[in-house]
């Protein structure tokens, strides 16, 4: 049996754990994988012990995935360009740090939404870690424009300047938006934790946008209400990119790629 864990604080609510394990029933791998709580400042250790016990590879959540990209040994170019590492490998001795959320990101819009990115009008709400690691991912996509808002708008023009050799991106404050609409309109706040929401331009969204929250709850989201009182009929929460940077993880570990769809319907049962 091959060991896995996901390691984070807090880390008692993960889903990753039923996620994988779901994955290897019906992949038929052998392979156990649990949740890890690490003490703020002992994230090195707790990744170090585990290797020593034959881990053969841990998902990264909040609040390590920076200081995940800062112990891996070699990253690949999403990690590096994300600043963030959610997914490790343990071969040949070392720690090899990759970033599946953007892929995971874009899975779900384009093949299980089936909403194409491509020539279209993205808004991404937030400039933080969770933004930061989907924007290579989107731009490689070939949207028209991908507008980055955020309440403090010189995060926004941090991105725009680091990423704007990638696509056409453009940094925003909220209610500076251009007097547009969008087509998808991705919520990567950490606002909805909070049962918060900046306010949005009510023009920005028309009944054919893709609202979709990277967060998820029991209770729909306030930015999917919010969205869904000014007439969106598309809105989707973080549970597909959930399971999708999930099986992005498993398909680097194990060379397999599991069929997401009957595990996604469950989770959002719940
Ligand atoms: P994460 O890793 O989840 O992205 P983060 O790096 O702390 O966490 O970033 C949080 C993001 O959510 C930021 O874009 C933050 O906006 P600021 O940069 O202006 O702080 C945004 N955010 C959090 N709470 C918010 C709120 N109530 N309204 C608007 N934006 C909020």
């Amino acid at each position: 049996t091959d060991r896995y864990a996901v390691v984070g604080n807090p880390i008692s609510h993960s889903k990753s754990p039923q996620i994988h394990m779901a994955f290897a029933r019906q992949t038929q791998q052998d392979i156990h994988y649990e949740a890890i709580l690490a003490p703020q400042n002992e994230f090195q250790s707790t990744v170090n012990t585990f290797r020593q016990q034959g881990g053969k590879g841990m998902n990264i959540t909040v609040p390590f995935k920076q200081e995940a990209c800062q112990i891996a040994a070699s990253l690949t170019e999403r990690a590096r360009i994300a600043g963030a590492v959610n997914t490790f490998k343990f071969a040949d001795g070392h720690i090899q740090g990759d970033n599946t959320d953007g892929a995971g990101l874009i899975r779900d819009i384009t093949i299980n939404l089936k909403i194409p990115v491509t020539g279209k009008r993205i808004l991404l709400m937030g400039a933080g870690g969770a933004a930061r690691g989907v924007i290579l991912p989107l731009l490689q996509q070939h949207p028209t424009r991908l507008v980055i808002a955020n309440r403090t708008p010189q995060k926004a023009q941090l991105l725009q300047q680091q990423f704007s050799e990638f696509g056409p991106v453009i940094a925003s404050g909220y209610m500076d938006l251009p007097g547009e609409c969008f087509d998808i309109i991705i919520n990567a706040t950490s606002a909805s934790l909070n049962n918060a929401l900046p306010e949005l331009p009510s023009k920005i969204f028309t009944t054919d946008t893709l609202a979709y929250d990277m967060m998820y709850s029991t209770e729909p989201t306030r930015f999917l209400n919010y969205a869904a009182q000014q007439g969106v009929r598309h809105l989707a929460d973080g549970i597909g990119m959930l399971v999708e940077q999930a099986a992005e993880s498993f398909y680097l570990w194990r060379g397999i790629r599991p069929d997401t769809r009957n595990i996604i319907t469950n989770l959002k049962k719940i």
